[in-house]
């Protein structure tokens, strides 16, 4: 199957113009690419302006890395839980789905920590975001502390099983896992790859034991934090990852163009 590499643009770029000229470099950059689906996720503002084939309800279900017609995507960096409403400054799901996004992240750390994001909204974002034929990706992650008293396991599955509640066995191969541990997290100080091995089989021995261990193979789990053309794809050939998720590397449009080749060279 395909890597999945997700760019999270963030609170990035400042204009629209910006916004065209790192995309359209990046599209320029990648062309010929073929063994990896890249996914560009800007801010809201932009999306209408990204020209993409749309995903339709049957394309959804090649499922992510499946046989598509284009190896660009566009995914949303958030979505909100209710269909549609009295929700001000929210989006919705289906707002997404129809300006043609496959992908939406979800419960990234910095939206946790500012944003006060709980698992308990997260779990209702994750399962807006199925209902509207939306792949969500599921973030994941210890901060430092946790790390330090020895908790990083007690921690994700909790957020594991929060996260998961009321989700049924038949969308749970629709759901992208995303490791990303905060204090990773545009630090420039990455996970090493064996951790990250070890955190990515628990992730699946944990969906094994909430579903069933046939369901936990099909599950995608991405690596997120300090992700450089250096180090990317050692997360893919030593740590096992099926893909990741890029914050800084994915603004300069050189240096992610760059990380993708050299995640298909062999
Ligand atoms: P980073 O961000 O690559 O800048 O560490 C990753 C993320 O927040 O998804």
């Amino acid at each position: 199957m395909r890597s999945l590499i997700i760019a999270n643009w963030k609170m990035n770029p400042q204009s629209l113009k910006g916004a065209k000229l790192l995309l359209n470099s990046v599209k320029r950059g990648i062309r010929n690419v073929k063994k990896v689906e890249v996914v560009i996720c800007p801010p809201f503002p932009y999306l209408s302006s990204f020209k993409f084939p749309r995903s339709t309800p049957s394309s959804r279900r090649k499922g992510p890395g499946g046989r598509q017609v284009s190896s660009f995507k566009i995914g949303a960096q958030n979505c909100f839980w209710e269909k549609k409403g009295a929700f001000s400054g929210e989006i919705s799901p289906s707002m997404l789905k129809n300006l043609g996004c496959k992908y939406v992240i979800i419960g990234h750390s910095e939206r946790r920590r500012y944003l006060a994001e709980t698992d308990e909204m997260i779990n209702k974002k994750i399962r807006a975001a199925l209902r509207a034929k939306l792949f969500p990706i599921f973030c994941i992650g210890e901060n430092r502390e946790q790390r330090d008293r020895g908790k990083t396991f007690d921690f994700l599955k909790s957020q594991i099983l929060k996260g998961l509640e009321k989700i049924p066995k038949k969308e749970i191969k629709n759901i992208i896992f995303a490791y990303e541990p905060i204090w990773a997290v545009g630090t420039g100080k990455p996970c090493d790859f064996t951790e990250t091995q070890i955190m990515g089989l628990f992730i699946r021995k944990t969906i094994g034991k909430l579903y069933t261990p046939r369901l936990a193979q099909k599950i995608r789990i991405l690596y997120g934090g300090s992700v450089n053309s250096q180090n990317a794809s050692d997360y893919i050939k030593e740590a096992k990852m099926d893909g990741l998720l890029i914050g800084a590397a994915s603004l300069d449009a050189k240096e992610f163009v760059k990380l993708i080749k050299n995640l298909t060279l062999k």
